[in-house]
């Protein structure tokens, strides 16, 4: 019989062969900021999630940087919103002008990666232009998305996040960036992202709900493999920097199938319905929560992922779980 228990038994031993760790600096802590002053508008859906006024965005990010949070995305909720999400386009708008203020206060302490789509912003609430079916039409869209790409470039984002899933997204993103000697500015792709119900919650928080119909026209049907690594490997021949898979949980073997075909770093996104599971099971004392909480991490960092976008975040570094 071969034995297996012998490694098991002695604490020091067994922690010494722990194949999988989690490191600080794997994760990244979504943000939501609003119009407004001296807000923090608590979200009923996501428990500890918070919509920030520039003010106490600033705040926040002098909070997480004590904790030792260095990397957060960005979610910018405009006052107004139209067909074509003017205020993203703005040098003027809501996450410009909280851009440009976290790199004035923190510049290189803080990561800002920028959210790139527009369904927070439009009116209907699609993540881009609709053509005259209520289709979304992808051309228009990519050449809107360059705006928005510069905008973001131009107020100081350290990096960008297109979470559109339109096609030649990246392609159009890099050459108008590179025209505009943003070569250097990294993107990191949604690259494989499913029409998912597990982002319930965030489209509360991000009021971004589509007025009529649904994303799968654009987002990937979730029973489907094949196409799930072909859109990853695509955006890495278009130059993306960093691939994703989102949500994270039920898609764990999409991870692993996208790490064992790419070199590129791969980061998964923890998404808001994820979230919310776990902390009303936590709330409801049906589970044990800081246990679950790592064991899930540990979870996607088994799978292959490098990176971690979780509102978790927060509460990991808080209570000194990672
Ligand atoms: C859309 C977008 C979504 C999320 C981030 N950007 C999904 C959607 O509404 O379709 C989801 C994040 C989450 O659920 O935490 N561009
Ligand atoms: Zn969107």
């Amino acid at each position: 019989m071969k034995r297996y228990r012998p490694l098991r038994i002695h604490p020091v031993l067994r922690e010494a062969l722990t194949q999988t760790r989690l490191d600080k600096r794997d994760f990244i802590y979504p943000l939501f900021v609003i119009e407004g002053s001296n807000l923090r508008n608590p979200v009923p859906s996501m428990p500890d999630v918070f919509q920030l006024s520039i003010d106490s965005l600033l705040e926040e990010c002098k909070r997480l940087l004590m904790l030792g949070i260095r990397s957060i995305l960005l979610f910018g909720i405009p006052k107004s919103k139209d067909s074509i999400g003017s205020d993203a386009l703005s040098d003027n708008g809501i996450i410009a002008r909280a851009i440009r203020e976290l790199k004035s206060a923190f510049g290189t302490d803080l990561l800002v990666i920028a959210d790139v789509c527009f369904c927070e912003y439009t009116d209907h609430g699609h993540c881009g232009i609709l053509d005259s079916n209520g289709i979304l039409d992808n051309d228009l869209t990519l050449e809107i998305l360059q705006k928005q790409s510069l905008c973001l470039a131009r107020a100081g984002a350290d990096m960008l996040a297109p979470s559109g899933m339109l096609d030649g997204m990246i392609s159009a993103m890099r050459e108008v960036l590179d025209t505009h000697g943003f070569y250097n500015l990294p993107i990191m792709s949604y690259s494989t992202k499913f029409a998912s119900a597990y982002y319930g919650p965030f489209r509360d928080v991000a009021q971004s709900t589509p007025q009529s119909g649904d994303r799968k026209s654009y987002q990937q049907n979730p029973a489907n493999r094949n196409e799930a690594i072909l859109e990853s490997l695509n955006d890495e021949r278009e130059n993306a920097d960093i691939l994703m898979v989102k949500p994270a949980l039920a898609y764990l073997d999409i991870v692993r199938d996208i790490r064992e075909k790419s070199l590129l770093p791969l980061a998964v996104y923890n998404v808001s319905g994820e979230y919310s599971m776990l902390k009303l099971a936590g709330d409801a004392g049906v589970v044990d929560y800081d246990r679950i909480l790592l064991e899930t991490m540990i979870g996607f960092k088994r799978a292959g992922a490098d990176l971690i976008i979780s509102y978790h975040t927060k509460e990991l570094f808080e209570r000194g779980l990672v």
